[in-house]
């Protein structure tokens, strides 16, 4: 039986490289795991990778920081939109705080009966910070942010849409919903696969906001890509989703750590069916004890190495 095990990692589109790193690791005291570039397109664009203590799948943030080619997206409807993350219950103080020595504005809301957090990245994008009680993965600690607060991974994605039936219709009929859509307010919310966390998708109906943009562009987010586990279970999962009627999804592309097709859900959002395959993990190319301290590229492009760097912003 096909199946999706959880949440694999997001990717974002952001602002300068600098401002990312300084965002991610020193005041969400994420632990910093990859160093490498986009591999689709010919425009040298950094790909950076975030984790908490063990790069888990389900605990990855991703980003291709866009603002030193001038290329903005916009934040609207038909797209996902929000980054939601799990910390552990009774953090929330403490990143209030935190946030706010690093002149980041939060607000504490209450959604479906969890206490949040939520703030902005630097380039505009969305973020939820969730308690969850009893989330196994651990936080990183070499950041500075103790275990009692430390981010465990990912919560799921917040996804605006004009309608959410379809998305919904699309989650239950194709794509491994559980039982049950929660309601409240604009928002509902289901979980995706067999995991009891990091696997959430929250639909906001929103008939305001423009359409939101699908390409890259700092500011905005790019996909949100799930946990197919093996590559006979991913191909079979494709071929399902292929027999639903959903035939514009990609091939297969090797992204070196995971291996992985794309397909476009009906609300817009990007959704990647991502293997960490025996070949991959952060730590094929790299020892664990060195993750993200060397600038790694694919073989298809290290050739161009030194052309390469000399077209991208320094980061420290
Ligand atoms: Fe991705």
């Amino acid at each position: 039986m096909a199946f999706v095990a959880g949440s694999h990692h997001v990717t974002l589109s952001v602002g300068h490289a600098q401002e990312d790193v300084d965002f991610h690791v020193k005041v969400l005291g994420l632990r910093f795991i990859k160093k490498t570039v986009l591999y689709d397109g010919s425009t040298p664009v950094y790909h950076l990778y975030y984790s908490n203590a063990n790069g888990d799948p389900s605990s990855v943030i991703t980003t291709f920081p866009w603002a030193q080619h001038g290329i903005y997206g916009t934040r609207g409807t038909n797209q996902a939109r929000e980054v939601l993350l799990s910390v552990p219950t009774g953090s929330l103080e403490f990143w209030s705080k935190r946030l706010s020595d690093h002149d980041i504005d939060s607000a504490f809301v209450d959604i479906f009966g969890q206490r949040r957090l939520a703030f902005v990245h630097p380039s505009g994008i969305e973020y939820l910070f969730v308690e969850n009680e009893d989330d196994p993965r651990v936080g990183f600690t070499g950041g500075g942010v103790g275990t009692e607060h430390a981010i465990h991974g990912i919560h799921g994605v917040g996804i605006h849409v004009y309608d959410q039936d379809p998305s919904v219709d699309f989650a239950q009929n194709v794509f491994f919903a559980q039982e049950g859509v929660q309601e409240e307010g604009d928002r509902a919310r289901f979980q995706i696969g067999q995991a009891g966390f990091g696997n959430w998708v929250e639909l906001t109906g929103n008939r305001t906001d423009p359409q939101g943009t699908w390409r890259y562009g700092a500011g905005s987010y790019h996909h949100f890509a799930w946990n197919l586990r093996t590559l006979n279970n991913q191909s079979q999962v494709k071929f399902d989703i292929e027999g639903a009627g959903y035939t514009d999804i990609s091939e297969l592309k090797n992204r070196t750590y995971f291996k992985s097709h794309y397909v476009r859900m009906p609300g817009g959002a990007l959704f990647e069916l991502a293997v960490t395959h025996n070949e991959g993990g952060w730590d094929c190319d790299e020892s664990p004890e060195e993750l993200g301290s060397a600038f790694m590229l694919p073989e298809q492009f290290e050739d161009e190495r030194e052309s390469i760097l000399a077209q991208l912003e320094p980061i420290d």
